[in-house]
């Protein structure tokens, strides 16, 4: 969720101030979109106060979750960042009234979603305003999430379902919470988060990636040994297929390592995912991934826009450390050119979400080809970075 600052020259200042034009149009669409999503959450929450946070459109109708769900805490980061686009204050009491409503899961030790839950409400919240109550909710957090660490696997247990399958599971989704830790480092000067996150990284590092550097979805531990038992594609078209929201998740997390220790490991582990999304023969022509690059149905397959705003922020961010800025940003603006073009909502339909044509668990039968809560909030962010 960090902010890149680009220095430019003065030769780029004019195409910057004609982008930065543009970019404020997008944002000002973005704000009215998001208006007529906050205007249909009471009508969608009536009578069930546990709802807290918007997620899809399910059957036509806005879909809520509770603080628990894994995507809880996108929408009040994605308020955050209309406070940090536009520096209105109407935003930021927003932000701060959906953030609150998360507060408990700091306490939840049953998931490993704390970093998606918890860093992108409470950890943009404090980014941006250093106020001590969203401190101290980071802090718990970190404490609650590094619970579900074990020595002998090196890593941080991901799910608790499917026990009956699998005994120690660890996803590539899980580099994301990662960012939570290496804070609460930062935040108390105790290194022990900082240490767990490291150890999750190199687990994940050698054991997640085949040879062309894509990922496999689930790693799975014994217990005991804490060696690899398995290794599938939970949420893709098969174990050995290539989810494209995983490669998304590899992308971002192992540039997000390299910002946060230096480590030019992770910087070249970030560096081959990017070489390998970049030239990939089933990369459509608009960047904007199908939900899985190894589905035999392509092209007669749904994309997914959030695969896509998760790699357009991650380049965006990789292209400030790499010597292949160019070719990353240049990535990223044709993925943030085709999502804005493309794969915007009309303002006023789709209760309010900003993009469209999302797949959120396809062999679940789930979210195929909708708005949803986390596209949108890697889209502001990318176009933040952009900025
Ligand atoms: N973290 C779950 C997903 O990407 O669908």
């Amino acid at each position: 969720m960090k902010r890149i600052v680009f220095s430019v020259g003065f030769s780029s200042l004019l195409v910057f101030s004609a982008c930065t034009q543009k970019l404020s149009a997008i944002v000002k669409d973005a704000e009215r979109q998001t208006a007529v999503l906050l205007s249909e959450i009471p009508n969608a929450r009536e009578g069930k106060a546990n709802l807290v946070s918007p997620r899809t459109v399910e059957e036509g109708k806005l879909k809520l979750v509770a603080s628990g769900d894994w995507t809880s805490g996108f929408f009040p980061g994605e308020l955050w960042y209309f406070y940090e686009l536009t520096g209105d204050q109407k935003w930021k009491q927003k932000a701060d009234s959906f953030t609150r409503l998360i507060e408990k899961e700091k306490l939840n030790g049953v998931t490993h979603d704390m970093g998606f839950k918890i860093y992108c409400s409470f950890g943009n919240g404090y980014r941006l305003t250093k106020d001590p109550y969203y401190k101290e909710v980071i802090i718990q957090s970190a404490k609650t999430l590094i619970t579900r660490y074990r020595p002998v696997t090196g890593a941080i247990r991901s799910w608790d379902h499917h026990k009956e399958k699998w005994q120690f599971p660890v996803i590539i989704d899980n580099m994301m919470n990662l960012e939570l830790l290496f804070e609460a480092t930062k935040l108390t000067g105790d290194s022990s988060f900082y240490k767990i996150a490291v150890a999750h990284a190199n687990t994940t590092m050698k054991n997640h990636f085949r040879d062309n550097y894509s990922t496999w979805h689930v790693v799975e531990y014994d217990t005991i040994t804490g060696k690899v038992r398995s290794k599938v594609t939970h949420q893709g078209y098969s174990d050995e297929s290539e989810w494209a929201r995983g490669q998304a998740w590899a992308l971002y997390g192992y540039t997000m390592c390299y910002r946060e220790t230096k480590d030019p490991v992770y910087l070249r582990q970030a560096e081959n995912v990017a070489d390998y999304l970049l030239k990939h023969p089933a990369m459509p022509a608009d960047a904007v991934p199908y939900w899985d690059f190894k589905d035999p149905g392509i092209p007669s397959v749904s994309r997914d826009a959030s695969a896509a705003a998760v790699i357009a922020s991650g380049l965006y961010e990789l292209s400030g450390y790499s010597m292949q800025k160019k070719t990353y940003k240049a990535f990223a603006d044709k993925i943030m050119n085709s999502l804005t073009k493309s794969y915007r909502s009309a303002i006023g339909e789709n209760k309010g979400f900003i993009l469209i044509h999302s797949t959120g668990n396809k062999p679940a039968n789930s979210e195929i080809d909708v708005p949803i809560n986390y596209a949108d909030y890697y889209y502001l962010e990318a176009l933040l970075r952009k900025r």
